[in-house]
């Protein structure tokens, strides 16, 4: 198949996926300009919508001798520098071997290639030749000889569309890149919405709608992570595009480091879009023959609304994102001991409770922070991952074998980029720790960010937790990352390098991660960053996982993962059932909907299972059944949001449907009780109309259709937050 295609005659670039098409020019000048993203157009080429005027102060180049029309000022490109007379924002700021700050690039050659690009030492989406292509234009400084690679991977199954570029400096000088996006993109005369998914710790990736108007709108992190603040995903989309109906586009970075989002109203009404590393304290040198890769940008578009951009993504980051043999197969559900015990356990209260999860129908335990140096709090320990005798008595490989020998799976929490102060390591390498000489560095959590971007640090860490994951066995990793990157210096490079740090760190965290994945290939691996503070793409490329959030309150939760769902699969957000009153919101709700709301996720437990009641854990061995039934649904199907819990506040809905949907189940919750209660109905989507599916509670038999039509009503209930369940199975009839 031929999606990437260029014409010759027009010098018209065109990537088509299965619903969009995406079109550049070369022109005037060798200028590369960005013509059209969007729903497909047939054969034409989108050439006459670029039009140049004379218009003030927007400057002209030199070759465009007295053609005042001619101005990179206003014309829509693809990929633009500082310093040639374009005022907006750029994706590229050079500063040269002279101290000029500019680069005037110039379109020189392209190639298409079979298959996905991959970029070295970064998380990217994988295509062999029968699901990707790739386009690489070559973009060039002749004065300079810095040369831009711009990298496109065209997925058409899912209607996706990867960025990413590679510079290169082929001139003799060295060129120190201040700023280089991975993506840029010009939108034509248009009015539109960001969507963007903004929080704190506990409540990460609320989402919040905003109209871009004139000037200039950003979001990003310069925490050294990806942060709960802002999610690297933003989506563009028009005025009135909704859940089920209007064009969307979604951006998301694949990097877990510092990131920024930013776009431009300018005079003319037209947007410009930018993402990459943010440049807060960035520069990278490219001395003769050197290259740089930026991190990659995945976009989707849909003109169906938001709903199907988020499937797009689901679909996309299960198959050719996430490499873990885990992706689509069922998890161990899991008990956490971190909500029951803190650190204040010993083995004998492990193993209870292990056993109770045993007796339950749990398939694994996992030991969360506590477990190594002399850690019975968080002022300590940190960097020394050497199993803690004295409290776990025996030692941790005879615990492992017992908790094995009941059957159960075991699982390990470490948090390898950090160290504490009252710590063996801290002890033994004070310059580890990311310090600035001369100045007290700032504690978060008591903890120090230790300098991985040194490889004796980086290998002296991971091969103390090998040891420990080899000697117990260990079947799944919790990697944890529990504050904001800071005191950021590097005493192993010199002070004009230092701009390199943010970057080689999440380089660093990469290769850690990497060489985790590739020693154990059949681990488990959950990643973590005080709940979701890395909950990204970038992060899914190593684990199939991502513990959502440290809030574990079922009616918060509603919000966070309703969130999380607008760029990220259901069946990579850890969601587990806690104790009631709720640990951070002391709020009560029933078991069953701790239940329903985090079977819509990784589904575990997190509290002391030796402290539930006989009909807790009775409605617990329900509860796993129940999942055990509908996992399939969550790893494989398509997730539908039904009702928006930040309009509805009356219930919110959500619902899966598998692939060939002849089997849908819709969850939901009732938020407040009334009295004298209205009845209000349940309009499930994605169902066949023509098929005729049998509500597995109640017997009855209706079509597609109507489930999708007419609706069903919700049960009535009593009390608060009652939980809402319907299954539909197709029948013949
Ligand atoms: C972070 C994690 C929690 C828990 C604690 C342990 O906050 O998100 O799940 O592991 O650390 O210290």
């Amino acid at each position: 198949m031929e999606w990437i295609r260029y014409h010759e005659k027009e010098k018209v670039f065109e990537l088509r996926t299965e619903n969009s098409t995406y079109q550049m020019q070369v022109r005037e000048y060798d200028t590369l300009v960005h013509l059209y993203y969007g729903s497909p157009v047939g054969d034409t080429l989108i050439t006459d919508r670029i039009v140049c005027a004379d218009r003030g102060f927007s400057g002209n180049p030199y070759e465009a001798g007295r053609d005042r029309t001619f101005s990179l000022d206003t014309l829509p490109q693809e990929y633009t520098a500082y310093g040639n007379g374009d005022y907006r924002i750029n994706g590229l700021e050079a500063v040269q071997a002279d101290g000029s700050d500019t680069a005037n690039l110039k379109f020189e050659s392209y190639e298409i290639r079979p298959g996905k690009y991959s970029l070295r030492g970064l998380p990217a989406m994988f295509g062999g030749e029968e699901e990707a292509q790739t386009l690489e234009i070559v973009l060039a400084d002749h004065a300079s000889g810095l040369k831009v690679h711009l990298l496109y991977g065209v997925f058409p199954k899912f209607d996706v569309i990867t960025r990413a570029v590679r510079l290169e400096n082929t001139g003799t000088e060295a060129v120190t890149i201040k700023k280089a996006v991975s993506m840029e993109m010009d939108f034509e005369y248009r009015e539109l919405d960001a969507v963007h998914f903004y929080g704190r710790h506990a409540m990460e990736r609320e989402m919040e709608r905003n109209h871009l108007g004139h000037g200039n709108w950003s979001v990003g992190s310069i925490r050294g992570t990806s942060s709960h603040h802002h999610n690297p995903f933003v989506i563009l989309c028009d005025r009135d595009t909704e859940e089920t109906h209007g064009n969307c586009y979604g951006y998301a970075l694949a990097y877990s480091g510092n990131f920024v989002f930013e776009t431009e109203v300018d005079q003319i009404g037209q947007t410009r879009v930018m993402m990459g590393i943010h440049p807060y304290h960035f520069q990278w040198t490219l001395k003769q023959g050197d290259t740089f890769e930026t991190p990659e940008v995945i976009m989707t578009y849909s003109e169906e609304g938001l709903g199907k951009l988020s499937r797009n993504y689901h679909d996309a980051y299960r198959q050719n994102l996430i490499r873990s043999k885990y992706v689509d197969q069922p998890r161990p559900i899991l008990v956490n001991n971190w909500e029951a015990t803190y650190f204040d356990f010993d083995a004998d209260k492990l193993y209870h409770i292990a056993e109770e999860a045993k007796n339950i129908g749990l398939d694994m335990f996992v030991l969360d922070d506590g477990w190594f140096g002399k850690r019975d709090n968080d002022w300590c320990a940190l960097g020394d991952w050497k199993v803690y005798e004295e409290k776990i008595k025996g030692g941790l490989p005879a615990l492992a074998e017992k908790i094995h020998g009941l059957g159960l799976k075991f699982g390990l929490w470490v948090e390898p980029e950090m160290v504490s102060e009252d710590s063996d390591l801290y002890r033994e390498h004070p310059d580890w720790a990311f310090k600035i000489p001369g100045r007290a560095a700032n504690r978060s959590r008591y903890q120090l960010n230790l300098d991985i971007t040194r490889k004796e640090v980086r290998e002296h860490i991971m091969n103390q937790i090998f040891t420990v994951l080899d000697a117990c066995k260990v079947d799944y990793v919790k990697w944890d990352m529990n504050r904001s990157v800071d005191n950021v210096f590097c005493a192993a490079l010199p002070g004009e390098r230092q701009g390199e740090v943010y970057h080689r760190y999440v380089l660093a965290v990469y290769e850690m991660m990497e060489s985790l994945v590739q020693r154990y290939p059949d681990l488990l691996f959950e990643s973590c960053s005080g709940g979701g503070g890395r909950f990204e793409a970038g992060m899914l490329y190593y684990s199939p996982q991502i513990w959502c959030s440290d809030n574990t309150d079922a009616i918060d939760r509603l919000k966070i993962q309703y969130g999380t769902s607008f760029g990220y699969p259901v069946s990579a957000m850890g969601a587990h059932v806690s104790v009631c009153p709720n640990h951070q919101s002391g709020r009560i709700t029933p078991f069953e909907t701790r239940g329903i709301v985090a079977s819509s996720g990784t589904f575990g437990y997190e509290l002391d299972l030796m402290k539930m009641s006989e009909e807790e854990k009775k409605t617990a061995r329900e509860q796993i059944l129940i999942y055990k039934e509908m996992e399939h649904l969550v790893q494989t199907g398509d997730y539908y949001r039904l009702e928006n819990p930040y309009e509805n506040q009356k219930y919110v809905l959500w619902q899966f449907v598998s692939k060939d949907k002849k089997e849908a189940v819709v969850c939901g919750v009732r938020l407040h009780s009334e009295a004298n209660p209205r009845i209000y109905l349940c309009y499930p989507q994605g169902l066949d109309a023509e098929m005729h599916y049998e509500d597995t509670a109640t017997g009855k038999v209706y079509t597609g259709a109507a489930l999708m039509k007419a609706g069903l009503p919700l049960p009535l209930t009593m009390g608060d937050y009652q939980p809402v369940k319907f299954t539909f199975k197709a029948v013949e009839k």
